[in-house]
């Protein structure tokens, strides 16, 4: 618990990453100013007003990191600020101005506020494995020294790349900031973020963290040779990054790697009833995986919680309970009134509904199968 209860800023705080930090704050006692761009939109806060110590310790500011100074208000008078919020939009017709743009001008303006606040003591930036091994050759290993190569993104263009750049320029440029004024700001790099999340929406990285069960093929190359850590164990370390007097600089955050093969034998053993393949194009047995190391987290003192395996599970069981992955139908459940199911329905994730699947009776509202092919786009997904 923090011993003078702090005031503290999180922006994007309706998101899966957000929503979680938001709730791991609240639980130490911080008094939590959450941002989003629409307040009034109960789907994307009612899991926030419902979090215990909401009522006494939250409040809801707007803002949008396209506006110049929409930030102002909720930072004046915060003692620290968690930047999470990201436009994620990979099919953006205008990349531009609907990514690149909000991302590198909304840090700079949150930093400009807090510098105005003058209370502000810590700045914490939730960067992107994006900003670290987007590069033709890969290493073995990657580590806080380590910079994507920007004309690399540039010339190939690939899935995402409107995001790579746009963290990429906004952490460096949120770190020349910090440098010219004197600002204690520090980065966290997470890999891909699974796990059971509270948010309505299926999170960006679970469509591509579950894609063999989905069969999301576009985002079987990110998995290829992943990076995994979960949600908690990350939320956990902004929050211990933020205390820690001495945190300085970029912080990786992953706890895990594997291979596509690895991931897919797993999920084949633990949920049959997927039909998980066992084989991807262009991936052979002894495809090595790539490592990004957490040691300079650890050295300070952190210790990551969950196994791979948790994470993977917990994702799974929380995406079948809001309805996003389709369950088996058991002898039971054959027998009482279901959610209306048909043959090859597709549900918003991707996940194909089939004869002997069945949604959860939890399903909440307003995220049932559709006939349709409104799925997230394919290529949505982070890290
Ligand atoms: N999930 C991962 O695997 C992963 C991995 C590495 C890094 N990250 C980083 O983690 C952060 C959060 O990601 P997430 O997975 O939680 O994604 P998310 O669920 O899509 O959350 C992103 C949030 O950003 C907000 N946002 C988008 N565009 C905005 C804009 N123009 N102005 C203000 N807010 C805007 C959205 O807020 P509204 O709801 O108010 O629209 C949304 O809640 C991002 O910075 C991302 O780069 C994520």
């Amino acid at each position: 618990m923090v011993s003078q209860k702090e005031t503290v800023c999180v922006t994007g705080a309706s998101g899966f990453i957000g929503s979680w930090l938001v709730m791991r704050l609240l639980e130490r006692g911080y008094f939590v100013r959450a941002t989003v761009r629409d307040p009034e939109n109960l789907k994307k806060v009612q899991h926030l007003l419902d979090l215990p110590n909401a009522k006494t310790q939250l409040t809801l500011w707007k803002a949008d990191l396209s506006d110049e100074g929409s930030y102002d208000d909720a930072i004046n008078g915060c003692d620290g600020v968690f930047h999470v919020a990201t436009p994620m939009d990979f099919e953006s017709k205008d990349p531009e101005n609907e990514v690149i743009k909000p991302t590198v001008n909304g840090v700079m303006g949150i930093m400009k506020a807090c510098v105005e606040a003058k209370t502000v003591r810590r700045i914490v930036f939730t960067s992107s494995a994006g900003t670290v091994n987007v590069e033709e050759h890969q290493k073995n290993v990657y580590d806080e020294q380590d910079w994507s190569d920007l004309e690399f993104v540039m010339s190939k263009k690939m899935t995402g790349w409107m995001y790579f750049l746009s963290k990429t320029l906004a952490e460096k440029a949120a770190w020349d900031y910090a440098k010219e004024k004197g600002i204690d700001f520090i980065s966290i790099i997470p890999t891909l973020v699974i796990g059971p999340f509270i948010t309505t929406s299926m999170p960006p990285s679970l469509i591509t963290a579950l894609s063999p069960i989905t069969r999301n093929e576009a985002h079987y190359s990110i998995i290829r040779q992943g990076q995994y850590v979960h949600l908690d164990d990350l939320c956990n370390a902004h929050i211990f990054l933020y205390e820690e007097a001495a945190a300085k600089g970029r912080y990786i955050c992953s706890s895990h790697d594997a291979t596509i093969l690895t991931i897919s034998e797993f999920l084949r053993q633990k949920y049959p009833e997927y039909n998980v393949p066992s084989t991807f194009e262009g991936v052979d047995e002894n495809l090595k995986s790539i490592a990004f190391s957490s040691k300079k987290l650890v050295d300070m003192g952190f210790s990551f919680k969950y196994s791979l395996e948790e994470m993977l599970v917990e994702s799974i069981e929380t995406c079948r309970k809001k309805g996003f992955l389709p369950v088996p139908l058991t002898d039971q459940t054959k027998s009482e009134e279901v959610p209306s199911v048909g043959d090859n329905i597709e549900l918003k994730t991707g996940a194909v509904l089939t004869d002997g699947m069945m949604l959860c009776k939890n399903t909440e509202p307003g995220i049932t199968a559709e006939k349709s092919d409104t799925c997230m786009p394919a290529q949505q997904m982070c890290a």
